[in-house]
């Protein structure tokens, strides 16, 4: 499949950005800031386009293990926040290594993640120096560094000199002095300036290297991985939520003998399909008791903010639609849009009811899933109401029936 890898990092970034601000308090577009600072330091090296798109991949996805390791250690955010604990602070390094090492780099990154938190004088998690800390892991550590401590979201020709000062402070301790000097050769106040909120969006699209090319379907389906596990980590709640509707739309779609760039397509809709809940708060989506009614329309948001996080990518077309239509309804009465089944194709019907059938029969903190009889018994109830369609829910009802839950 020939896809825009550009257009991929970008919307990972925007849907990673919400992780990190949920999870660490940081200022929105942390993920965006660090790239495009990354890319503009890049570019000064001389690196070539290949090159930059790698290191704006490794700069995008440098925390994508943020959640993982927060449900894995069983943290709290504000114990992350307070950790001076080198070990636990690598972890999700660690982490964030292992998921990206499948995925389709240009050249070789290794470490380039697992290092992103080194100092130049080996006091880091895993006390490496400069020297044994790979080119990229330090420009994702010196953008990291100045955006966490200065919070460039908002720029003043004041907090420039700051910066410049820290940095000049911090020469061959936290940062190579190389490293320093690149970032004074490569930002004077203007260009650093196009990184605040209301830039940074469209400096870093500008930046990033325009890459299309063909994908292999396996490279396809390890990207789309490391992006289900970011949105499942989001929440206890729905853990291996969109993990469980992908395996299921494949086995529908060996069902209904798909090629198998279709699955594939299929396979990549149902991992995405809540991206949008990344953009909602954990507070709404983690609440035990029924949601208030604003609360509810604020939690339907999610899926139009999958349409919103998708719809750039070029070439997606029916991912996008068979992602973002999985909670409308036959009779029109769904959410975001409001489709009728005059509108909603197989695919969309299919993406529907496997995200009702995954979310009845999957256990959450506060409820045991249901048995594979009890789900499709209210599925049925839903078709009578015209909300889904009944030959999916009996076709679900046979290919499910003997098939152990996940
Ligand atoms: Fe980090
Ligand atoms: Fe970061
Ligand atoms: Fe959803
Ligand atoms: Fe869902």
């Amino acid at each position: 499949m020939k896809l825009y890898m550009n257009d991929i990092l970008s919307a990972f970034s925007y849907a990673l950005d919400c992780v990190e601000h949920d999870a660490t308090g940081i200022a929105s577009h942390h993920t965006k800031r660090v790239a495009y600072i990354c890319l503009v330091l890049g570019e000064n090296l001389g690196l070539n386009r290949l090159q930059l798109n790698d290191l704006a991949a490794c700069a995008i996805l440098h925390d994508n293990a943020l959640t993982q390791y927060l449900h894995e250690e069983k943290v709290s955010r504000i114990d992350m926040l307070n950790d001076k604990n080198k070990a636990s602070a690598g972890k999700h390094c660690v982490l964030g290594e292992n998921n990206i090492m499948r995925l389709p780099f240009n050249y070789d990154v290794s470490d380039s993640i697992l290092f992103h938190h080194e100092n130049s004088d080996g006091s880091g998690p895993f006390g490496k120096t400069h020297l044994e800390t790979p080119l990229y892991s330090q420009l994702i550590h010196i953008a990291d560094v100045i955006d966490i401590i200065f919070d460039l979201s908002v720029m003043t020709k004041a907090k420039y000199e700051k910066i410049l000062k820290y940095l000049n402070g911090k020469r061959n301790t936290i940062v190579h002095e190389d490293i320093v000097d690149l970032f004074e050769r490569s930002f004077d106040y203007e260009t650093l300036q196009r990184v605040q909120s209301l830039s940074i969006t469209s400096s870093l699209n500008e930046k990033l290297p325009i890459i299309h090319r063909e994908y292999s379907l396996e490279q396809i389906g390890d990207m789309v991985e490391v992006i289900a596990n970011v949105i499942d980590y989001k929440s206890e709640f729905t853990m291996r939520h969109s993990m469980g509707i992908a395996q299921k739309a494949v086995t529908m779609a060996n069902y209904y003998d798909y090629d198998k760039e279709t699955t594939m397509k299929l396979y990549f809709a149902a991992a995405v399909h809540d991206i949008g809940k990344l953009v909602i708060d954990r507070d709404v989506l983690e609440k035990p008791d029924k949601l208030t009614e604003s609360e509810h329309i604020y939690m339907q948001n999610h899926a139009y903010y999958t349409y919103e996080i998708l719809k750039n990518i070029r070439g997606l077309d029916d991912i996008i639609s068979w992602a973002s239509l999985h909670h409308e309804k036959l009779n029109g009465k769904g959410y975001p849009f409001g489709k009728t089944a005059e509108e909603l194709g197989f695919n969309e019907r299919l993406m529907a009811c496997l995200d009702i059938y995954q979310a009845l029969t999957e256990t959450r903190p506060y409820k045991e899933g249901f048995e594979h009889d009890k789900a499709i018994w209210i599925m049925k109830d839903m078709v009578k109401n015209n909300y889904i369609d009944g030959s999916i829910v009996d076709d679900i009802e046979k290919v499910f029936a003997n098939i152990e839950l996940s």
